[in-house]
């Protein structure tokens, strides 16, 4: 029985929810559906303001939000349509201007605990914060912030002091919505309700683990936010290293935010800084011509590196991660590769067993086992142990998880600072120290003109495996 949590008070529920940057690309592809599937699911009866630039109304608003529904939320429903039109409003104006933070104020009428979400540059932040102070909606307020936090350490520690400097530690939300996909939620469960796991979770019997993010899309039009921060900070020091905590984290003494994200920063905290040998970067053939993106960019799209957690249960086990724009498939997948059995006359040679944890396209818990071939008694087979779940329409989507939770005052699926600054001190030099950037093909693996020395450090003994694009049958021989 896990020891119970000091008991603290039961958070309290916003009572609205503000939305600044109304009218930009977040607010498009994610926003509205969330609000959309948070009020057909009965966890959204609050106003919701969005505030913007745009020389807009709510009018105009409102049929941004509808073409969003019809493009991004699975199409607009029309009873939920009609109670998150009531709740919308909005508010138009300049960031600077104290009038745009009197109007919020006006909108929010009597809540006193609404949520402030920042889907903005983090470069308004300190502007739009100091005037949510002064306009008097930041008492009792949550603020709620995308990711990357800030650009390196130095940067996200001073974001961090606006932001403390007007809300409390327990009431600032740091997104990172990867912690919300159902599948990195139960790689954690998987991990930790399966007693035959724990035995074999560990330098023993792991000789490596290898992670890949990787999107056959490129930059979809970002080119302005994505020439600022490069594929290490727009996936790999967040969303990656979520996945890597939740394979490597101990067990929770208890099962409170705090507590399970002390695991996640101790993971971190036995990672050295990364070093420029074990690190690749790469850039897609046809990045600079990309709306927004810098003629002379040497951000990478792509990047792969090697890490060790210098922890009692994975010193001396590799961790490669690889994440691109433009590679051949949509897929993100961990496999821990088991080390190879004792090879005995009896049984022949067998393939190393692995465990794969597909996140996206859909959700996978894989055992890769050795077995007897269908077509030779004398010969091995490697085959996959699969379960297997594709996303349904019903499903809460990351985002809506995200809004529910931030709104519940649940921290859990939030980047806590002491997180996001060890994992900044990871990549931080090395994004320093100017490190070459490759070029690759669209739709390849990344670059190929890599020094041998280089390339043979930042590749998993055995080779990285190929995401397999189709769901595997059962019993399909892999190897
Ligand atoms: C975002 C990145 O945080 O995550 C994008 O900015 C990336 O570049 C996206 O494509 C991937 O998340 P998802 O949930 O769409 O797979």
């Amino acid at each position: 029985m896990s020891t119970a949590a000091p008991t603290v008070p039961k958070p309290i529920q916003s009572d609205a929810l503000v939305f600044f940057g109304a009218t930009g690309d977040l607010a498009y592809k994610k926003i509205f559906p969330s609000l959309q599937a948070m009020v057909k699911r009965g966890h959204l009866t609050v106003p919701v303001i969005g505030v913007a630039k745009a020389g807009w109304n709510l009018d105009q608003l409102k049929v941004r939000a509808k073409d969003s529904l019809e493009k991004h939320g699975g199409g607009v429903d029309p009873a939920a349509w009609e109670k998150l039109s009531a709740l919308l409003r909005y508010v138009d104006g300049d960031y600077s201007d104290d009038a745009t933070f009197t109007a919020v104020r006006k909108e929010l009428g009597s809540a006193q605990h609404p949520a402030h979400y920042l889907a903005i540059p983090p470069s308004l932040f300190e502007k739009v914060i100091e005037q949510l102070v002064k306009s008097g909606s930041a008492k009792g307020a949550r603020i709620v912030v995308e990711k990357p936090f800030g650009h390196d350490l130095i940067s996200a520690q001073e974001l961090n002091q606006v932001l403390l400097s007007a809300f409390h530690e327990s009431d600032i939300f740091r997104i990172d919505h990867y912690l919300a996909k159902g599948p990195v939620q139960n790689m954690v469960s998987f991990r930790f309700s399966n007693s035959f796991l724990e035995p074999l979770w560990n330098r023993d019997y792991i000789e490596s683990v290898q992670i890949t993010m990787s999107e056959n899309f490129g930059i979809q039009g970002r080119g302005a936010f994505y020439d600022q921060n490069g594929a290490i900070r727009d996936v790999i020091e967040n969303h990656v290293f979520q996945l890597m905590c939740n394979l490597a984290m101990e067990s929770p003494a208890r099962s409170d935010s705090e507590s399970i994200r002390d695991e996640k920063v101790k993971v971190l905290k036995a990672i050295a800084p990364l070093v420029a040998s074990n690190l690749v970067r790469g850039q897609f053939t046809g990045y600079h011509d990309e709306k927004g993106v810098d003629p002379h960019s040497t951000v990478e799209t792509y990047a792969t590196m090697r890490l060790e957690i210098n922890s009692w249960r994975w010193d001396g086990v590799p961790f490669y991660i690889r994440a691109g724009k433009n590679l051949p498939v949509t897929c993100t997948e961990v496999i821990a590769r088991m080390r190879r059995p004792p090879q005995t006359g009896l049984s022949g040679p067998s393939q190393q067993n692995y465990m794969r944890f597909r996140i996206a396209p859909e959700m996978t818990i894989a055992l890769a086992v050795s077995v007897t071939s269908p077509d030779s008694e004398s010969r091995r087979s490697l085959v996959e142990l699969e379960a297997c779940r594709h996303p349904k329409p019903e499903d809460v989507e990351a985002y809506e998880r995200v809004l529910t939770e931030a709104m519940a005052g649940d921290a859990t699926l939030f980047a806590r600072q002491d997180y996001v600054e060890e994992a900044w001190r990871i990549v931080d030099p090395v994004l320093k120290s100017n490190t070459p950037v490759y070029p690759y093909t669209p739709d390849t693996w990344g670059p190929t003109e890599v020094p041998e020395e280089i390339l043979k450090n930042v590749t998993p003994p055995g080779g990285w495996v190929t995401p397999i694009s189709d769901v595997v049958e059962d019993f399909t021989v892999i190897e």
